[in-house]
């Protein structure tokens, strides 16, 4: 959506979307009635809100405009399966999450999705539920994928070390030690986004975190204390920073243009993007808005202890970078954005340590490199990343999305640039994240007189 202010052109991107499925299942799981706005509808999210509707919770039509839905949550013990088959669609946030729920759940339910989805491991979140006396049946018992059928289990409590930094493990293991209501702690390599640790605090959880071993190697952890009941949300959703990203990098790669985005998320676990666009070049600022209270704007963080503001971005000349390995988990979904940044950028641009990259919805590093190589740049595939030779003068050519959403943004900013002449075979997986991503993209480049 664009709104008009002075001197830039100002664009509300939508909800978060990781925030979105944590506030859907949480509210189903509070005892009371939650009041959620901003709220993401994007096929990833109506698939969260369908699968808990077939699980007995009464959740409202996501509407397209963010409007209030209110949710009557039924309880850490309440949901009702009743074997029915849940379509997670592309989400493996939705499919990872519910499955650390259901397991832990005294009801029987199997979690399926689409191709894409149906590819992506599961074994990450289904051994350590099986080692915490989960019942999960999977096709092939050694490498779990979708379908998983899963039912009723007494679980004990759990202390994880998962082997990868993962808010989706971390987040499923702690949902069922709640539901279970067993204590459990995630260790991760580092930290991952911790959305669902501070959306548990707004509802009365107490989440210690600190190190697994106090002067040991680094190993941020998280853990739930039970509790009988969640309190629950009232909760202003705020704009995604992932989302924001494509915006951001087409105003940083256009010298003069300038974009302000409104009330934009910003955990510090979601922001580095916006560290290497001001290291590639561009001109950033945060005007970080207060924390919601009586009187605060709608758009100040509201609840769950997410703070959010205004980003502005002016384009400049963009260099190349080395990506930090240590930064790789708060900006794992923008990669093939800086990648494709990097092919118009003077200099090369290094993403190293994202081996993670290969397990998401397409495999990413494979699919970046041969889209970016099919518009005529210069790029290196590594197992764990990439490294591209910038710039590129002229990018042009038609590419592949392989159905992700992330890899059409991103080639779509390519496009996006004066004299970018670039076709996105597949345009409407945009729809999973990001649904009206081509309109606003037209009337950002319009507002700047990009014909
Ligand atoms: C997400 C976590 C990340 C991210 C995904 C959304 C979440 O995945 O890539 O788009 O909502 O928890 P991992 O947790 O698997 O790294």
């Amino acid at each position: 959506m664009i709104e008009a202010a002075a001197g830039a052109v100002a664009v509300r991107v939508p909800g978060d979307k990781s925030i979105s499925h944590r506030a859907l299942m949480l509210a189903a799981l509070a005892s009371g009635t939650s009041r959620l706005r901003g709220v993401l509808s994007s096929a990833d999210t109506r698939a969260t809100a369908a699968a808990l509707r077939a699980l007995g919770v009464a959740i409202p039509a996501l509407s397209e405009d963010g409007a209030e839905i209110v949710v009557e949550g039924v309880g850490l013990r309440g949901l009702r399966g009743d074997g029915a088959v849940l379509d997670c669609g592309n989400s493996g946030t939705t499919a990872r999450l519910l499955t650390g729920i259901l397991a832990a759940s005294a009801t029987r339910a199997a979690l399926d999705g689409d191709a894409s989805l149906r590819r992506r491991p599961m074994d990450r979140v289904v051994a350590p539920l099986r080692a915490m006396g989960a019942d999960i049946q999977a096709a092939d018992p050694v490498r779990p994928t979708l379908p998983l059928r899963i039912g009723p289990a007494r679980l004990g409590p759990a202390d994880h070390r998962s082997a990868v930094a993962s808010a989706q493990v971390k987040s499923a293991l702690l949902l069922a030690g709640l539901v279970a209501g067993v204590p459990v702690r995630v260790c991760e390599p580092r930290l991952s986004r911790d959305h669902t640790e501070r959306m548990l605090r707004a509802m009365g959880v107490a989440v210690p975190t600190g190190e697994a071993e106090p002067g040991g190697p680094a190993a941020p952890c998280a853990a739930v204390v039970p509790v009988d009941a969640l309190r629950p949300l009232d909760l202003q959703v705020p704009g995604d920073p992932s989302s924001a990203a494509y915006m951001a990098a087409l105003a940083g790669a256009v010298p003069g243009a300038e974009v302000r985005l409104l009330g934009v998320g910003l955990n510090p676990t979601r922001t580095a993007f916006f560290e290497v666009l001001r290291a590639m070049g561009a001109e950033v600022s945060a005007e970080r808005h207060a924390f919601a209270g009586a009187g605060q704007p709608s758009d100040a963080a509201g609840g769950a202890g997410e703070p959010s503001g205004d980003v502005v971005v002016r384009g400049g000349p963009l260099r190349g970078v080395a990506v930090d390995p240590e930064l790789v988990p708060a900006l794992i979904d923008e990669l093939p954005l800086i990648a494709a940044l990097g092919a118009v950028a003077e200099g090369s641009t290094r993403i190293r340590g994202a081996a993670e990259l290969r397990l998401k919805e397409s495999d990413r590093i494979a699919a970046t490199v041969a889209g970016l190589r099919a518009l005529g740049a210069t790029v290196e595939e590594m197992d764990d990343g990439l490294v591209v030779a910038g710039p590129t003068r002229r990018l042009r050519g038609r590419v592949e999305a392989h159905g992700d959403h992330r890899l059409a943004m991103a080639f779509g900013v390519l496009g996006a640039l004066p004299a970018g002449a670039v076709e996105v075979d597949d345009p409407h997986c945009v729809a999973v994240s990001y649904p009206g991503y081509w309109q606003d993209l037209i009337r950002v480049r319009a507002a700047w007189g990009i014909a």
